[in-house]
């Protein structure tokens, strides 16, 4: 939308970045790629992997501070602890597959991996929550994939923009 400035959140999800035992690179990442692209990043938030924090966490972003949108990084895949999925979909309202879909879709042309992912995109009331995998190098391969596509998605899920331009 031109002249208007989504509202996102950026939530780093990781055990050892919570316990300070590891820098975290890809909130910042984030940050610095939707900056570039017109967002003004509201709240960047540290967790750890625990499924009730971080639907909390979600749900709050949501209901009370009303960002348009919340990127996650981290928590999506194999690993005993990875929860991010879980508590995403718990806070869900309506599913958008497509953005995760397409995620996976350019990400398996770099690596077979990026099926390792279980990342989801969702809606919450007017936010829109996706999931990016832990590492800068996925985060930045993810999100370029589907970056260009969001601003549409934003104007009508939060009414700016009534019609879909075909
Ligand atoms: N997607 C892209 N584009 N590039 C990557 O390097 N790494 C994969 C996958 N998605 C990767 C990717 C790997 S190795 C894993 S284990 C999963 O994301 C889950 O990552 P996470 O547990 O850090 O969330």
């Amino acid at each position: 939308m031109e002249g208007y400035r989504w509202k996102a959140a950026v939530i780093t999800l990781s055990d050892k970045g919570y316990a300070g035992k590891r820098e975290d690179r890809s909130g910042p990442l984030i940050c610095e790629m939707i900056k570039e692209a017109g967002y003004d990043v509201e709240e960047m938030i540290l967790l750890p992997d625990e499924k009730e924090e971080i639907k909390k966490c979600l749900c709050t972003l949501c209901d009370r501070r009303k960002v348009d949108i919340i990127l996650t990084t981290g928590g999506t895949g194999f690993a005993p602890r990875d929860c991010t999925p879980e508590a995403t979909m718990e806070a869900a309202e309506r599913n958008a597959p497509g953005i995760a879909e397409a995620m996976r879709l350019a990400s398996l042309k770099v690596t077979p991996r990026a099926m390792l992912s279980r990342g989801v995109s969702v809606i919450r009331g007017k936010t829109l929550i996706i999931n990016l995998p832990g590492s800068p190098k996925a985060v930045r391969e993810n999100l370029e994939a589907v970056l260009p596509v969001l601003d549409h998605g934003l104007a009508i899920l939060t009414g700016r923009d009534g019609e879909c331009a075909r």
